[in-house]
């Protein structure tokens, strides 16, 4: 289908900033898209407003080096080339690239040295930046002139008037570069010509009247776990769809404490949505029991929960469609330059099922960033509870206990967890963090209440501040509130005597423990 918007397409040479530039464009209120590095222009690409080659961690010279269609310089768009981006413009179009013995990596002062540059239009003559390169452009492709240098790079910025091509050795994307976003701001409206035209508004429209071409008078069905994916997903497919809509919440015995009370509560009165209750906790816990290994807990919760879904749905009629809600960054092909570096999300996918049900898929949120589909479920009156709530994993707590999933331990682990939660709320915490959780840890340790010796359970507190969850710091909570949470969970439920708090960052750790 032709897009109905002006366009940013960003070529990935697998840079781990591609899609933050995706984001900020998309911020800008202009559409964006990201394709792999060899991907070739198609018919719809003629229209495209402006084109980004992404950085990457190659060196040209290297002989697999990732090699983009020459296609794309033929079609007369703008483009901006970032970093790996750069050089390979420079390389491939008559200049000189080395590898230099002065490498840039973090932060940065470039002189802007055009007083005319339409890329750094309105910026100072100092510029703080993100650099983060080996190779050095030794002499620009013939038709550019330098914009902007630094000590480690004589040429940092460039510009072809002519030709409309740019290029800049540093990343805009990056809020360590200070003002990135006037240079983006510049490149795609001064430059590209963008309007911005790009709002959660217009997405609401368009994708209710898509929704009304697929779907037709059919009915839909799709899981609804109180995630904010398939939240707002649910309430855009009633939007558009009205009552032709079943909701399916699967319990699977491993969800936080009131969690199916308050996700059925609300969506059933507050939303007016049908919702079919799976209540399957005593079966996901009896095929859990006596299995330790964090893989085949997983394993068995997604086939448990494709075998609940599919019996429910199969009573729930006479549905030809199933409602996935897939986002962006779930199926970007990303980088290809060393394979896929994206990551599918399997654990919501109700893999393998509309085959196997012979029914079609609809991904109503499949062009959204995360922080889009939060403004979405803004617009569609999602309360500011389900629009703001953390990632909750598919296999629940079945992951955040470690060695055997046990009815009691189930309970310790919800007790524990509605304290911390209940806490970081109160104390204005909740969203100042981007995940936090408990852990239960399969170990005893001595303690002591009055005149007794206890013998209980260790949970580990974590907490992290992310905003892709690639990376991650924890989260340097007070400490007057990590004993306050510590001295509730220790003192109110009896079974745990002891609590310790992650302070492992990612890398080297990851978020989860399991
Ligand atoms: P890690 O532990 O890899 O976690 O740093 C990154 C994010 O992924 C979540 N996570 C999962 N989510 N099913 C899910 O739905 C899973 O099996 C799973 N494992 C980890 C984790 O909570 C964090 O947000």
């Amino acid at each position: 289908m032709q897009p109905r918007h002006q366009r940013i397409l960003i070529l990935d040479f697998g840079s781990q900033y591609t899609q933050l530039i995706a984001r900020r464009v998309r911020e800008l209120g202009v559409y964006t898209e990201i394709r792999p590095f060899d991907a070739v222009p198609d018919d719809n690409d003629g229209d495209l407003a402006g084109l980004i080659l992404s950085g990457g961690p190659d060196s040209v010279y290297d002989e697999k080096a990732p090699q983009p269609s020459r296609a794309w310089f033929a079609g007369g768009y703008p483009i901006l080339g970032i970093c790996y981006g750069m050089q390979w413009i420079m390389r491939a179009f008559g200049g000189e690239v080395s590898a230099s013995d002065h490498h840039e990596y973090g932060p940065a002062t470039v002189h802007i040295d055009a007083t005319n540059s339409r890329l750094l239009k309105g910026m100072e003559r100092e510029q703080l930046v993100w650099a983060s390169h080996g190779d050095r452009i030794e002499a620009l492709a013939p038709g550019f002139t330098t914009i902007a240098s630094s000590d480690a790079a004589p040429h940092a910025a460039a510009e072809d008037l002519e030709r409309g091509w740019y290029a800049v050795q540093f990343h805009p994307e990056v809020v360590h570069t200070v003002n990135g976003t006037q240079l983006l701001r510049n490149f795609v409206f001064d430059i590209a010509g963008c309007k911005g035209d790009w709002t959660i508004a217009s997405f609401v429209d368009e994708a209710i009247a898509d929704l009304r071409r697929q779907v037709g008078d059919g009915r839909v069905i799709c899981g609804l776990s109180g995630g904010v994916d398939s939240s707002v997903m649910a309430l855009l497919l009633q939007r558009a769809l009205g009552d032709r809509l079943t909701c399916i919440f699967v319990n699977n015995g491993v969800l936080r404490m009131g969690e199916s009370d308050q996700v059925l509560g609300d969506f059933r009165s507050k939303y007016h949505l049908e919702v079919r209750y799976a209540d399957a906790g005593e079966l996901f816990l009896s095929r859990l029991a006596g299995v330790e290994e964090p893989e085949r807990k997983r394993k068995i919760i997604g086939e448990t929960f494709i075998e609940v879904f599919e019996k429910e749905a199969k009573a729930s009629g006479d549905a030809r469609f199933l409602a996935q809600g897939t986002i962006y960054p779930d199926r970007i092909e990303s980088a290809s330059v060393r394979g896929p570096s994206a990551t599918i999300k399997t654990h919501h996918n109700v893999g393998g099922l509309p085959e196997k049900m012979n029914l079609e898929l609809v991904e109503p949120l499949k062009d959204l960033f995360k922080d889009e589909v939060r403004r979405l479920g803004q617009e569609l009156g999602l309360d500011p509870t389900f629009v703001s709530r953390h990632p909750f994993p598919g296999p629940g707590l079945a992951v955040r206990i470690l060695g055997e999933v046990t009815a009691e331990r189930v309970g310790l682990l919800q007790q524990a967890d509605k304290i911390f939660l209940d806490e970081l709320r109160a104390a204005d915490l909740y969203d100042k963090t981007a995940q936090a959780f408990v852990v239960l840890l399969p170990i005893k340790t001595v303690g002591v209440m009055g005149d007794f010796r206890t013998y209980e359970h260790v949970v580990a507190l974590r907490a992290v501040e992310t905003t892709d969850f690639m990376t991650a710091n924890w989260a340097r909570l007070p400490h007057e509130f990590l004993g306050r949470v510590a001295s509730r969970i220790a003192n109110e439920i009896h079974g745990i005597n002891r609590v310790v708090y992650d302070i492992t960052g990612k890398p080297p750790g990851t978020i989860a423990w399991e």
